[in-house]
């Protein structure tokens, strides 16, 4: 018998939708359908309200519906709804490249862009190995991710990627090795970045003397890990890992898909950070979320070297790009999304809160079943004690008990994760850590 439920007025069927990242089983049991938004608020077809604790999937900074987006994209729609991506360019994907790389760290120059966050890892990975093929240097192919890394599902993100389960089905992918992670027992509990664990970067060092620096293309991290369960990285870590690539020319790719915008209280996590990569991959708040966009940001040398190589003037440099690369309507809302970021001053209003929303997550430390609460910025997680030989049912459990107050919580592995919209208030914050506190007293 198909399986359906009561959206408003009408009937839907749940059948044919294979739903991403979910249990396809459990949700077309107990479905949890989100027919609206509002601000930092999403709307359900029989009329609640949720609080949106994780600004979508993290990407909707500015809260939903934001006029200034949804206009822009509209008026894109009635003047260019599609160009042509190769050979020929439209106005807006070059006025965003150069926004771009007017709000990413100085060096980053040049703007490569893709539909999602996952195109932006394989694009950046892509992009490190051709590169020292134009350089003469053939043979720097390998790739180095981190355990609890987390770059996609692409065959190169989930090649870097260190989150097993996101791994296990899909056999052979790439010659890579993986740092060690970052979420050390001696960290638990912690504000913020931890001041113990630098000394794990100098892993990348023993991979240098396993493999030869001859034969390594590039390093990926995201600056914080976030799928994972925001894994802030320990106070001179990125430093040192930069430096290590530095000595052995090893490019430094950051994924700041999460990151990007304003998620640390800085434009960018190297910004918060104060260490540039070399090539540095965004998506999610580009757009607001409102329509699909990524893009890979690297250091003019690298462009440079593309262009030398790049053999008559006619030829394609990098044979390399997607049919919806710099999409005209994803162009108009990354404009309108970067407008908003900049006159309404999401880094600004996330640092000035960061600090509540810390007290807020860490209030809820000697909760029932709470193991470890970290924190940065506008980010922040739980990790909870399992059920027996079940490490993912608890946080489920904890999650549903919200949805039902009205709280929508991401849950992973056996963290809760939150993210709140740039702009929601303080109110908002302390009513989403009650929810919790009293969901984790019930669990
Ligand atoms: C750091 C990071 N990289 C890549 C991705 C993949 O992005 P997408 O789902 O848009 O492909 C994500 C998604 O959460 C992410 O957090």
């Amino acid at each position: 018998m198909s399986q359906r439920t009561q959206a408003g007025s009408g009937v839907i069927d749940l059948d044919s939708y294979w739903m991403p990242f979910t249990g396809n089983r459990e949700f077309k049991a107990n479905p949890r359908l989100i027919s609206g938004a509002d601000g930092v608020h999403y709307l359900t077809p029989d009329g609640r309200r949720i609080l949106d604790g994780l600004s979508g999937l993290w990407c909707c900074g500015a809260g939903h519906n934001r006029r200034e987006i949804a206009d822009a994209i509209a008026e894109q729609a009635r003047t260019l709804d599609y160009a042509p991506a190769f050979q020929f360019g439209h106005p807006k994907a070059f006025e965003l490249a150069s926004r771009l790389r007017d709000l990413t760290p100085a060096g980053l120059d040049r703007v490569f862009f893709v539909n999602s966050g996952s195109e932006a890892a394989d694009t950046s990975l892509k992009i490190a190995r051709a590169y020292w093929r134009q350089r003469g240097r053939p043979g720097k192919t390998r790739l180095i991710g981190r355990a609890k890394g987390y770059h996609g599902v692409n065959f190169g993100g989930i090649a870097v990627g260190g989150i097993g389960p996101n791994r296990r089905l899909f056999g052979a992918t790439l010659e890579t090795d993986h740092l060690a992670h970052t979420l050390l027992p001696e960290n638990t509990f912690t504000r913020g970045q931890p001041a113990y664990g630098a000394h794990l970067a100098d892993e990348l060092e023993e991979l240098v003397a396993l493999h030869d620096a001859s034969n390594i293309a590039a390093v990926i991290v995201e600056p914080f890990a976030g799928s994972a369960g925001v894994i802030p990285p320990p106070q001179g870590y990125l430093e040192r890992l930069r430096a290590i690539c530095d000595r052995h020319d090893i490019l430094l790719i950051f994924d700041e898909v999460i990151t990007g915008f304003g998620r640390c209280g800085a434009r960018t996590g190297a910004d918060f950070f104060g260490v540039t990569p070399d090539i540095a991959n965004f998506a999610k708040q580009i757009t607001n979320g409102a329509v699909p966009m990524g893009a890979v940001v690297v250091k003019k040398e690298i462009y440079d070297a593309f262009m030398e190589q790049g053999g008559p003037h006619y030829m394609v440099e990098f044979p390399h790009g997607y049919t919806y690369s710099g999409h005209p309507l994803a162009c108009a809302a990354a404009l309108a999304a970067l407008d908003l970021f900049e006159s309404e001053g999401f880094d600004r209003q996330v640092a000035e809160k960061a600090g509540f929303f810390e007290d807020c997550i860490h209030g809820l430390a000697n909760h029932p079943h709470v193991l470890d609460v970290r924190n940065l910025g506008f980010a922040g997680a739980l990790t909870l004690a399992s059920y027996q030989g079940e490490p993912a049912r608890r946080p489920y459990e904890v999650a549903m008990y919200c949805w039902q107050r009205g709280l929508y919580v991401r849950y992973g592995g056996d963290t809760l994760q939150f993210g709140p919209a740039f702009v929601m208030e303080k109110s908002d914050i302390a009513e989403m850590f009650n929810i919790v506190g009293d969901a984790l007293r019930a669990a």
